[in-house]
């Protein structure tokens, strides 16, 4: 029997974790269902914080704890591997987090910045993001790194998280709000709009209808699929062939609201209550 293949063997167990994925809230999920599409086998557990859903208000420091903690606790159910699947938390924590925990493997989300500038025909090129991400230093290095001599308009979009978190996903009042950003950045001609905010691909349509079929969207959430294969092939750490892949849930918010989401999503999964209590999280 090769090496690390027996039936009780660790690496065996490693590759029977699941995949661990979080968000402040349902956002996450736009990144989960890419990751089940591409790796139908894994096992994902993912983690909605919607208690403290939005992040993109919240501070850095705040939003390192929150990180750390719900790390921990994915961790704690054999997680082999960390998606954070919130542009927010990643541009807020990651840097931290890898240093504090150097055995742990993370993959982060970013605007998809660069994709978008190496296509731009008129060299002008939209972010919509959280206040948070708009205003930290990774989407300013992002922008420094991968966009010189691009124009790079980056607008905050205060609210929208919450109006998603409450499922108006495609009311006349969320696409108002939505045109009221980007009817701006398509009249300076932007030619690509990147999502970044994994809650975002959830209102889609309504982004669509505004911008019309000329401007490109771009969705990271399948790239971050590739990556998450990817990095788990060279850690040897893909599910066995047979393995049958599923979707735990927990969230910090109403599990039922919850369920009501992923059904909205297309996904099926098991849900669960969790509480923060004293800066841990433990089971309802
Ligand atoms: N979905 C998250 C992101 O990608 C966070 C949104 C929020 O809670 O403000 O930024």
């Amino acid at each position: 029997m090769p090496e690390g293949s027996g039936p009780t063997s660790p690496r065996r167990r490693l590759r029977e974790g699941p995949v661990g994925i979080f968000d402040s809230g349902i956002g996450g999920l736009t990144v989960a269902r890419a990751i089940k599409q591409a790796l139908p086998r894994e096992r994902l557990l993912y983690f909605g914080d919607n208690v403290h859903v939005p992040y993109g208000e919240r501070s850095e420091e705040e939003l390192l704890l929150f990180s750390e903690e719900i790390t921990r606790f994915l961790l704690d159910r054999g997680a082999k591997l960390i998606v954070i699947a919130c542009n927010t938390a990643t541009s807020a924590a990651l840097r931290t987090l890898r240093e504090r925990m150097p055995d742990v493997t993370f993959i982060g989300m970013e605007p998809a910045v660069k994709p978008a500038a190496e296509h731009t025909r008129t060299g002008v090129v939209g972010v919509l993001a959280t206040i948070a991400t708009v205003k930290g230093a990774s989407l300013a290095s992002i922008v420094e790194r991968f966009a010189q001599g691009v124009e790079v308009i980056q607008q905050a979009a205060p609210g929208l998280v919450r109006r998603i978190e409450a499922g108006e996903f495609d009311t006349a009042e969320t696409e108002s709000m939505l045109r009221g950003w980007l009817e701006p950045m398509k009249k300076r001609g932007i030619d690509a709009l990147v999502l970044g905010c994994t809650h975002y691909p959830l209102v889609r349509p309504a982004i669509e209808r505004i911008l019309g079929p000329d401007i490109r969207i771009i969705d990271p959430a399948p790239a971050i699929a590739r990556r998450v294969e990817q990095v788990l092939d060279e850690q040897d750490l893909l599910a066995a062939l047979g393995q049958a892949g599923d979707l735990e849930c927990h969230t910090s918010g109403d599990a039922d609201l919850f369920r009501s989401m992923l059904v909205h999503i297309g996904l099926e999964g098991t849900v669960q209550e969790v509480h923060w209590s004293g800066g841990t999280i433990s089971p309802a």
